[in-house]
């Protein structure tokens, strides 16, 4: 409960330099009296100046410092709630605003916005409109309750409920609603995203492992045609080898020629020797018949016969030369053909040894090339970087899918929220279940005043005013008295709820000139009731003209006006029994 002690002011309106101050908690009621453009309403513009930061009346901030000082305008109040007892200072012209705790200012760094905000949300529990309907009855610009649009008697009923909590709710709810659906909506751009990564890479991939593919094959081939060489050589080499092997034993053969050739050309020389021997000797007994030695004549028969023999062993010399020359060409043919041989053996043995190294590049190369097939094969490093990339996107995706399910966990959870946050969710219930308390109240206070009308607000907060012997009526068709009576029964209802509800209450209520004018005699001792109606808790202070209401209220406080400031005066009476009877 906040229970308000004390409020003063200076330079506020017609209020002068030296501070105005009213007790508010010192009678259960008091009667605030003056003549007109006095000051008294001006105590409404101090009250919700000093908790709102604006006046009750809908006036400039500017316009509420005093004309004449035109400057140092403030306004204190005194609170308690619970234990904390909260002072607050306003001021204007400079601007002032502090709020106190317990002897120690709060929150001097934060904004005058934010300070605000935490005043009304965390200490008042209450904003202007929901005070001004439960603290004040007005007469002057207050819009009476009857007379607000849907829109803002949902709110005060909210605040009096305290279930403006849930409009809040609802509101951040609307902002992570907000940032739900964008999360979504990002989530799911980043999965298109990832997904055509997915299949860039897979294709990219396959590309890859085609053209793998086709490198292997091709290798393959370049190792079976190596192969192919590789066999065609060692044919080869068999049929060299087997052809060196007829060729040495066809060589076997003329191996000796050589030897035997010269044997034949030793005896061909010697041959010869001996026939220019033989040759001269002939020749000798052809030429000579006298003994050059012994000068002896030689005879004819002698002669003859060293002739005639002589001749025949050259014939047969001649004879066996012949034949030895053609034995020599024989065996020189035979010589020939062993060079011939010898070199085509040479000439095989190379075309082995070429071919043999011929088959050792061949190898070479199949087992080069079987290496590289290997590679392709499996510890591709490129394929393998490739593949880890595709995990690594493939694990990516995963996590976005999670991330979208949570977040569309969450979009669910979300709109059974919104759902049940909006004003026709738990709002509406715990309003229906007030609902008929505050009908009931509406109509016994309405009743307590005489005024007998059947009262309903429904959940929109339409009302229907049905009359005994009227069907239906609006809120306009009443008299200004018959208004002013129902908006005193809806004021008591909010702080009657309010107080059930222990959401707002104060023990201050002010009516500001509802007994003047609209009410009449009865209306007028209605007031009776009124001030009786409430508990030790009340302070009600009633602005009025009527000084003869005088001894109905505990204390008067008069308000004057001076040399052109404002002025107060307070009594205190001593009996209150006129309130009694
Ligand atoms: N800025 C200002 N400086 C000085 N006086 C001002 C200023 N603004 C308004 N006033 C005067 O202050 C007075 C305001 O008085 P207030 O409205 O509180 O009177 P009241 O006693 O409630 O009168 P009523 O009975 O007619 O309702 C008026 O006389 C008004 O002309
Ligand atoms: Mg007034």
């Amino acid at each position: 409960m906040i229970h308000f002690r004390k409020i003063r002011w200076k330079n506020l309106l017609s209020t002068g330099n030296t501070f105005s101050e009213v007790d508010l908690s010192a009678t259960r009621n008091t009667l605030i009296v003056g003549a007109n453009g006095s000051g008294k309403s001006t105590i409404l513009d101090a009250l919700t100046f000093s908790l709102f930061g604006k006046p009750f009346r809908k006036i400039s901030k500017s316009m509420l410092i005093n004309s004449v000082n035109e400057k140092d305008t403030v306004v204190e109040i005194d609170f308690t709630i619970g234990n904390k007892e909260y002072h607050i200072i306003r001021g204007i012209k400079p601007n002032k605003f502090e709020i106190h705790c317990n002897g120690k200012m709060m929150d001097q760094n934060a904004k005058a916005v934010d300070q605000q905000k935490n005043l009304e949300q965390n200490i008042l529990k209450m904003n202007f409109k929901s005070f001004t309907q439960i603290v004040v009855l007005g007469s002057s610009t207050f819009v009476p309750f009857m007379r607000l649009p849907s829109v803002q008697r949902r709110e005060i009923i909210e605040d009096i409920l305290d279930i403006q909590v849930f409009s809040i709710m609802n509101q951040r709810l609307k902002d992570r609603v907000k940032d739900n659906s964008n999360e979504i909506k990002d989530l799911d751009y980043d999965m298109h995203l990832l997904t055509e990564k997915i299949e860039l890479q897979k294709k990219y991939m396959f590309e890859l492992e085609k053209k793998n593919k086709e490198e292997i094959d091709r290798k393959r081939e370049k190792i079976t045609d190596a192969e192919q060489e590789e066999l065609e050589t060692n044919g080869e080499i068999q049929r060299l080898v087997d052809n060196v092997q007829s060729l040495n034993e066809e060589l076997e053969d003329y191996s000796k020629s050589v030897d035997k050739l010269d044997k034949l050309n030793t005896i061909l020389i010697k041959l010869n020797q001996k026939l220019q021997t033989c040759k001269k000797e002939h020749k000798f007994f052809e030429d000579n018949h006298v003994c050059p030695t012994c000068t002896q004549d030689l005879s004819d028969e002698f002669r003859h016969g060293m002739l005639e023999s002589g001749q025949s062993k050259l014939d047969e010399m001649y004879g066996g030369y012949e034949e030895l020359t053609t034995t020599i060409d024989t065996e020189k043919k035979r010589h020939d053909k062993f060079v011939e041989l010898s070199k085509k053996v040479t000439e095989s043995n190379a075309a082995i040894s070429q071919a043999n190294y011929r088959l050792v590049t061949i190898r070479k190369t199949v087992n080069d090339i079987h290496s590289e097939v290997l590679e392709l094969e499996g510890s591709n490093p490129d394929k393998k970087a490739e593949f880890v990339k595709l995990e690594s996107l493939v694990a990516e995706k995963k996590d976005l899918k999670q991330s979208t399910i949570e977040c569309k966990k969450d979009r669910d959870v979300l709109s059974a929220a919104i759902a049940l946050l909006k004003d026709s969710g738990i709002k509406t219930r715990i309003i229906k279940t007030y609902l008929p308390t505050m009908n009931k109240l509406i109509n016994q206070y309405l009743q307590s005043m005489d005024f007998y009308v059947n009262f309903t607000l429904d959940e929109n907060f339409d009302e229907t005013i049905k009359s005994r012997y009227r069907d239906v009526f609006t809120y306009e068709s009443f008299s200004e008295g018959e208004k002013a009576r129902i908006d005193i029964a809806l004021l008591l209802t909010w702080r009657s709820v309010a107080k059930l509800k222990n959401s707002v209450d104060t023990n201050l209520l002010i009516l500001d000139e509802i007994f003047d004018s609209s009410l009449d005699q009865s209306g007028a001792s209605d007031l009776g009731w009124i001030l009786r109606n409430f508990d030790d808790n009340t302070n009600v202070f009633v602005i009025s003209h009527k000084e003869q209401l005088n001894d109905k209220f505990d204390r008067t406080i008069n308000v004057s006006k001076d040399k052109n400031y404002s002025t107060i005066e307070e009594t205190v009476h001593e009996l209150t029994h006129a309130l009694v009877g």
